[in-house]
């Protein structure tokens, strides 16, 4: 098990405690936090689970592939700390990330 926080938009923050090899986009839902749609269900097809990743953790999650930055341009309100949150695992590297929930999904 590994901890897992996702600040919610109107800054309620969510922790969490999830399976290692879980997604962030699963937990999000799996746990009812407002502001992730994750209409493809982490396929990488929709841009509508986009978070913001807490400057602290940037390095550790790393950059998007190439697939999931070209999904990236259908998000809202796209920063240099934006990823799709299906396409990141949790790992015993990722224990205590924290994400941030953007205003809005595209
Ligand atoms: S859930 Fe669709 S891109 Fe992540």
């Amino acid at each position: 098990m590994t901890k897992l926080s996702i600040i919610a938009f109107d800054g309620t923050r969510h922790e969490l405690e999830v399976q290692t090899g879980s997604t962030v986009m699963e937990n999000a839902v799996r746990n009812s936090v407002p502001g992730i749609e994750a209409e493809c269900g982490g396929a990488c097809a929709c841009a509508t689970c986009h978070v913001y990743i807490d400057e602290a953790w940037t390095a550790a999650v790393g950059a998007p592939e190439a697939m999931e930055e070209d999904m990236l341009d259908f998000a809202y309100d796209v920063r240099p700390t934006s990823r799709l949150s299906c396409q990141i695992k949790m790992s015993d590297a990722l224990d205590g990330l924290v994400v941030h929930v953007p205003e809005r999904q595209a």
